[in-house]
């Protein structure tokens, strides 16, 4: 399974970096906000820097022919960017072009296995199913992305699913078991994947004892 970072922050791809654990990020308009005054071309080019792996860049409209302006430009700025557009008519529409142009497409904001489907046929590169958000809103986010994985299994499509919206470890482990190409998930849940109270017991136990014994 592969870790994308869902952040633009540049310090917190960094440590993620440097762990090992980012083998991508997904970057959206509410993350990039976040960053303040940034330039949206020159910020994901920094992230280029930091990640060898596929960096979204997401459009910012409802118009098919404005995402292909911007998913052009931005497939400019580094090889390993890909564009994301959303799961709508002009989305879709948007991802068949671009795909055809040779472009990685990341379809956004899918919340059914019917819209994962089409996003397969469309050319999707990958799929980013929100589990976190069906939650929040009393459905169940892992059974989707179970349906989605046993779809695109029956078809052999080579769309990758990207588990997305992640809230927490449970998110990652059940997707991992089902067998989902990719998890994306802020900073915290990936320091919360790893951190473990009696690891940290443990090495401070070790360390005590070692002291005590009077080897250097
Ligand atoms: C994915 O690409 C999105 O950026 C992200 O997972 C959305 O997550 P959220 O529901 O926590 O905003």
């Amino acid at each position: 399974m592969k870790f994308f970072l869902d952040t633009a922050n540049l310090d917190e791809i960094r440590q993620a970096a440097a762990l090992g654990l980012a083998d991508g990020v997904t970057t959206n308009p509410t993350l990039i906000s976040k960053e303040g005054n940034v330039d949206f071309k020159e910020h994901i080019a920094e992230i280029c820097k930091i990640v060898s792996g596929p960096v979204s860049a997401e459009t910012t409209s409802d118009d098919r022919d404005v995402m292909l302006k911007q998913g052009r430009e931005y497939v400019k700025i580094a090889p390993n960017v890909v564009i994301k557009v959303p799961l709508t008519t002009a989305g879709l529409e948007a991802t068949r072009i671009l795909n055809e142009e040779g472009t990685k497409v990341n379809v956004t904001l899918c919340f059914s296995a019917a819209q994962a489907l089409c996003a397969a046929k469309a050319g999707a590169s990958f799929i980013s199913p929100f589990l976190g958000r069906l939650d929040d809103i009393g459905d169940n986010g892992l059974r989707l992305l179970e349906e989605i994985i046993e779809i695109y299994d029956q078809y052999e499509f080579q769309t990758e699913v990207l588990a997305a919206s992640l809230r927490h470890p449970i998110h990652v482990i059940e997707a991992a078991r089902m067998g989902a190409d990719i998890a994306t998930m802020p900073f915290k849940v990936i320091d919360q994947l790893f951190n473990h109270p009696l690891t940290d017991k443990g090495q401070a136990q070790f360390l005590a004892d070692w002291a005590k014994s009077g080897r250097k």
